[in-house]
């Protein structure tokens, strides 16, 4: 039997690989897309995940919008590592199809046992566990994508999904749910070269190639870490990462490590929370990435 998941998403370029990959696999029934602000604002990440999808040939899933900004503290809007549009400005265009009426939350809350694949910000899922108190029971699993544990990728401290609204990241975290966090300590492993790339559909290579430019340009690499993509793989094979128990917390002050995700191993602080992905296998990940998106 398929797993039944929901993303929530933030598209954003590798949310959206993340999203073709999902609906290109056989193993999950992708039963609904939630969105949230954080690489754009939600003005362009709701018809990102709308228009996604239609390129998946998938306009049958239902999306719902949620937060437009954090829970508490506001974000300034950084560097569009995704063009100004979120999809790289590839001119992917509008959705046809229109976002239901339900908020995000109210369908994060409703998830009867499916597992939610979070590839944003975690304001949706906190809003979900506020407003329902029995939600967290409904999810069967949680995949985040967000944290680092060696150095974040907004500021030193800060991995940008748990940089953009570290109070909802925490509230999730504590929540008791079947969590497996996939940081940026394995994501830095999930890359794709040019040569990846050019085997995949005219749309994503499009999409991703705002991405391959700002990457060789500020990073010098001539790669792309596919942050969203690899939370997916992860549900596909586990085997793709090496998970370890840790009890994760984060930063909430408002200094110069906010929003910084701290994970101990050793049972000193209480118990562990979280099955973390410190490391990923790049090989496993392209071959499973290209098994499910390759086009040539
Ligand atoms: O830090 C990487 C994460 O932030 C990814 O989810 C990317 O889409 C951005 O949202
Ligand atoms: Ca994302």
């Amino acid at each position: 039997m398929p797993t039944r998941i929901v993303i929530d998403c933030d598209p954003g370029t590798d949310d959206a690989i993340a999203i073709l990959l999902a609906a290109a696999s056989d193993e999950l029934d992708l039963a609904a897309v939630t969105v949230v602000a954080g690489n754009v604002g939600l003005d362009r990440t709701l018809p990102n995940a709308l228009r996604v999808l239609e390129l998946a040939g998938r306009a049958d899933v239902p999306v719902s919008g949620g937060a437009a900004r954090p829970l508490i503290w506001p974000v300034e809007q950084r560097a569009l590592v995704h063009g100004v549009d979120g999809l790289g400005d590839a001119g992917i265009g509008p959705p046809a199809a229109s976002a239901q009426t339900t908020h995000a939350a109210d369908v994060l809350a409703a998830l009867d046992g499916a597992t939610l694949v979070a590839i944003g910000p975690l304001t949706n899922v906190a809003i979900a566990l506020a407003r329902h108190p029995g939600a967290a029971a409904g999810i069967r699993q949680l995949i985040w994508m967000g944290g680092a544990f060696a150095g974040g990728n907004v500021t030193a401290a800060a991995e940008f999904n748990c940089w953009w609204d570290p109070e909802a990241a925490a509230r999730v975290l504590q929540a008791g749910i079947d969590l497996v966090i996939v940081p940026l300590d394995a994501t830095r492993h999930a890359t794709v070269t040019p040569a990846e790339i050019a085997l995949l559909a005219p749309d994503a290579q499009a999409m991703l190639g705002h991405y391959l430019e700002v990457c060789r340009t500020r990073y010098g690499v001539d790669e792309c870490r596919l942050h969203d993509p690899l939370a997916v793989a992860v549900l596909l094979d586990e085997a793709v990462v090496e998970l370890v128990d840790a009890r994760v917390e984060v930063d909430c002050t408002r200094d110069v490590s906010r929003g910084a995700t701290l994970a101990e191993r050793h049972g000193r602080t209480g118990p562990a929370n979280a099955r973390v992905a410190f490391a990923a296998d790049t090989e496993r990940f392209r071959s499973l990435l290209l098994s499910h998106l390759r086009q040539k």
